[in-house]
C-alpha cells in the first residue's frame, strides 16, 4: 500500500539538513541538497544505527554513516561503502508548493 504524507514546510528543511520523521511507526530521513530532496530509511541495514547522525557526501549523493563509514546511494538506496551491504528503501519525495510530500510505502 501507498499513501502520500505532507511531511513540512520546505524551508523547515535547509540545504545540506538530515531529518527525521516518523510514518505511521517508520522512521524515515530526509535530505535536502539544493533544490533535490531525498527520503530513504533512517535506520542502517548494517547495525540499525541512525543515519541522521551520519553526514551527507554531496559529491556522491550519499549519506555516511558516523560510526562505520558505511555509505548508501539516496537515489537509489544502495550500498556504496561497505560495511553497508543491504539497501535502504527509498520512497518518493516531492515538493508542491511550500510542502514536502513522501509517498509512503509499506
Ligand atoms: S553502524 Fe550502520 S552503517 Fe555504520
Amino acid at each position: 500500500m501507498e499513501q502520500d504524507v505532507t511531511l513540512c514546510k520546505v524551508e523547515e528543511i535547509p540545504d545540506g539538513a538530515l531529518k527525521h520523521f516518523e510514518i505511521m511507526g517508520y522512521d524515515v530521513m530526509v535530505v535536502r541538497l539544493g533544490d533535490h530532496f531525498y527520503c530513504v530509511d533512517e535506520a542502517c541495514t548494517y547495525k540499525w544505527a541512525m543515519l541522521t547522525d551520519g553526514h551527507v557526501d554531496r559529491e556522491r549523493v550519499a549519506v555516511v554513516c558516523k560510526d562505520c563509514n558505511g555509505a548508501w546511494d539516496l537515489r537509489t538506496g544502495q550500498p556504496k561503502d561497505l560495511p553497508a551491504k543491504f539497501p535502504l528503501n527509498v520512497y518518493r519525495i516531492e515538493t508542491v508548493g511550500d510542502d514536502v510530500i513522501v509517498t509512503f510505502t509499506y
